[in-house]
């Protein structure tokens, strides 16, 4: 590595435009990057020109041979998984810590990152192997002040205030960390890139350096990253590609409620939902969300139905709401909160042409409660009764939980998975479960909640009102 590094400084400097939005370069400046259509993205950055052969060898470093080498004699023991201690979050990762993964976290600013990384980095560090928890943004001080907030008492918890990538890649030699956080990647930075901390090639270096150590030293790295206004990871969408696993902080500050998803993992289901509640003790995982979800709603109001949507491989029992009322301008509303809007509009559409519901002179307002957003279309037939039920004002059977997608002839369309959502309805004390003809019969041992097949839409209005 010294001698590489050496070669590095004498290489020759070279004056690159790089796009902060999707990594593309260019020899001058440009108002909009070709490539993404991103307005005024283009940043100077100096890249020295060996760079790209060092990129090349760390391709070689990553296997372990070589060379190619027959299927049969590839070991997996090595994705061997480690307990985080937290339930809900192993669950995100797909069962747990891989050894050598590289998981990034995002998630806006004072969501509770750092929190659950401190939280997670002291349950770790309760075996014989340090975690090492290197933070660029809060000093020892100000993370040790949080973690006692936490109630943290970890003797092989080791902090570290250091933004300097070589010498944060010098103190972990050795250390045969357990874990390893970065908070947060944007501020760590290469000394042989001369551009800003948190610029495109500093935060593509240092992930590329750090991922060649988590593979051959097989430790775990989290990377915390920063997201933009508009909610992707800042700068590089490039880092996505690089880890192995991607998590996001969904949901709103205003509730109490966190949300982490795995968008990416390559060790178990994209998609998968952890839920935690932040607390004054940090953050605690929900062990009932279906229950979290449900816990407020209203008695025998008309526009509310409950839809059970499967988050990764958990099936989750959410309620959707609508209003419908007279629109007072010329032309109706349809504002949709947690549901695609162009779904809206062709089930209302659905609705007005194969039910003859008039909506065309109607306002129509349609929320999924907690701040979730339902992307299944399973969610259809709950979406359209709960319109038909704030439309007559009639209120639905509290003890029924709806599943299906609808076609645009009226049809309703089969499900995945609809046992587990059967059985999820009836661990909640679901009555009823009204779900496509061609998902019944449901596999045995789902007597306890009844499950009624409806061919069309038409026949789920009118066996509901
Ligand atoms: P933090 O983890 O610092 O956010 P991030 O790293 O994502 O920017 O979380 C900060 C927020 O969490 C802050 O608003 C205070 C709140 N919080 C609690 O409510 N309880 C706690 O025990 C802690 C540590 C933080
Ligand atoms: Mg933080």
């Amino acid at each position: 590595m010294g001698a590489q590094r050496t070669d590095l400084d004498m290489a020759k400097a070279k004056t690159l435009f790089v796009c902060q939005s999707c990594g593309a370069t260019s020899n001058k400046w440009l108002g909009r990057c070709a490539d993404c259509g991103a307005w005024n993205p283009f940043v100077e950055e100096r890249e020295t020109a060996s760079a790209g052969a060092e990129a090349e060898d760390r391709h070689v470093r990553l296997s372990s041979g070589g060379r190619p080498r027959p299927y049969g004699e590839v070991s997996t023991d090595d994705a061997m998984r480690l307990r985080s201690g937290i339930d809900e979050f192993d669950r995100v990762l797909g069962g747990g810590v891989v050894a050598g993964s590289m998981v990034l976290i995002g998630g806006d600013p004072g969501i509770g990152k750092s929190t659950l990384l401190l939280q997670v980095a002291s349950n770790m560090a309760q075996g014989p192997r340090p975690v090492v928890y290197i933070s660029g943004e809060e000093s020892e001080r100000q993370v040790k002040l949080r973690g006692e907030r936490l109630g943290v008492e970890a003797p092989a918890l080791l902090l570290y205030t250091e933004t300097n990538l070589d010498r944060i890649l010098e103190a972990l030699k050795g250390q045969d960390a357990a874990l390893v956080v970065v908070d947060s990647v944007q501020t760590v930075y290469s000394p042989r890139f001369s551009s800003a901390p948190g610029s495109i090639s500093q935060v593509r270096e240092v992930a590329a350096e750090l991922l060649y150590f988590a593979k051959s030293t097989d430790t775990p790295v989290f990377l915390i990253g920063h997201v933009t206004k508009d909610g992707n990871l800042a700068g590089p969408k490039a880092l996505e590609h690089i880890v192995d696993t991607v998590l996001y902080f969904e949901g709103e500050r205003y509730h109490a409620h966190r949300m982490v998803r795995a968008t990416k993992n390559r060790y178990g289901a994209a998609g998968e939902l952890g839920v935690f509640e932040m607390t004054s003790a940090g953050l605690v995982p929900v062990v009932n969300p279906s229950g979290l979800f449900l816990s407020e709603r209203p008695e025998q109001a008309p526009g509310s139905v409950v839809v059970c949507c499967l988050e990764g491989t958990r099936p989750l029992l959410l309620e959707i709401q609508a209003l419908v009322c007279k629109t007072s301008f010329g032309y109706p509303r349809r504002v949709a909160l947690g549901v695609d809007a162009n779904r809206v509009a062709l089930l209302l559409a659905v609705l007005e042409k194969r039910l003859g519901v008039p909506l065309a002179g109607e306002d129509v307002f349609v929320n999924v409660v907690g701040g979730l957003s339902v992307g299944e279309p399973v969610a259809d037939l709950g979406l359209a009764a709960a319109v038909v039920s704030s439309f007559r004002a009639r209120p639905l059977d509290a003890r029924t939980v709806l599943v299906g997608e609808v076609g645009l002839a009226g049809e309703v369309r089969a499900a995945q998975q609809v046992a587990l959502r059967a059985r999820e309805a009836a661990r909640l004390g679901f009555e009823r479960i009204v779900l496509p003809a061609s998902n019944l019969p449901l596999p045995d041992g789902q007597d306890s909640v009844e499950a009624v097949g409806v061919r069309t839409l038409e026949e789920a209005l009118d066996l509901l009102f």
